[in-house]
């Protein structure tokens, strides 16, 4: 990974579906004492049936999730920070959401597809069927180098990933709560 130079203010965090994107993103955000927003709660409904019924989504399809960029110039603007789970597979949605934003990082999960479908397989009352993993794997393409992206593995536990990722998006000293007793 190389080295980002500033403070980060927003993280997006992409992965498959079930590579722990809402899981990692929650409890960064309770951890950095930051906003919140599902990728998901920004979908079309009509993308939603579609995934539902076991129909993978195509580059039109996925076009209005570009809408997280704008949520992202909000927080940007108004001087708030945030973490946003949303699965940006492909570079040319990284390139609208992130662009050349410099106070915006990118977080990736990144796991085998034995295991993520162990945990979709064990994971209920979601939209996403497990039978489309296969779908986005061979959507993703992963961050490159120069994306700079805070890469962990989903098969870490959840409390030691988000410590990691935390300590690479803000300096040390200045992650409220740590260093106390507190959960
Ligand atoms: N590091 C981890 N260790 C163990 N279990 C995990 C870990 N991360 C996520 N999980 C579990 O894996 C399942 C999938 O995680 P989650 O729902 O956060 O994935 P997601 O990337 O948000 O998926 P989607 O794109 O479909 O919303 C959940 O049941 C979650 O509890
Ligand atoms: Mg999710």
């Amino acid at each position: 990974m190389q080295e980002h130079p500033r403070t980060a203010r927003v993280a997006v965090v992409m992965g498959v579906s079930g590579s722990g994107k809402t899981t990692i993103g929650r409890v960064l955000a309770r951890r950095l004492g930051w906003l919140f927003q599902e990728g998901d709660a920004l979908h079309p409904s009509e993308n939603v049936a579609k995934m539902s019924a076991g129909h993978p989504l195509d580059d039109e399809d996925r076009a209005p999730w570009l809408a997280i960029a704008a949520r992202i110039d909000e927080w940007r603007a108004r001087g708030e920070a945030g973490v946003i789970p949303c699965s940006a597979l492909k570079r040319s949605y990284r390139d609208v959401i992130i662009g050349d934003r410099p106070d915006v990082r990118l977080v990736y999960l990144a796991g085998s597809r034995e295991l993520i479908a162990e945990r979709l397989a064990a994971r209920r009352r979601h939209f996403m069927p497990a039978s489309l993993l296969d779908s986005q794997f061979a959507a993703l393409e992963p961050p490159m180098p120069e994306e700079c992206a805070i890469a962990v593995s989903v098969d870490a536990p959840v409390a030691g990933s988000v410590a990691r990722i935390a300590a690479s998006l803000v300096p040390a000293g200045t992650i409220p709560g740590d260093g106390r007793l507190t959960g």
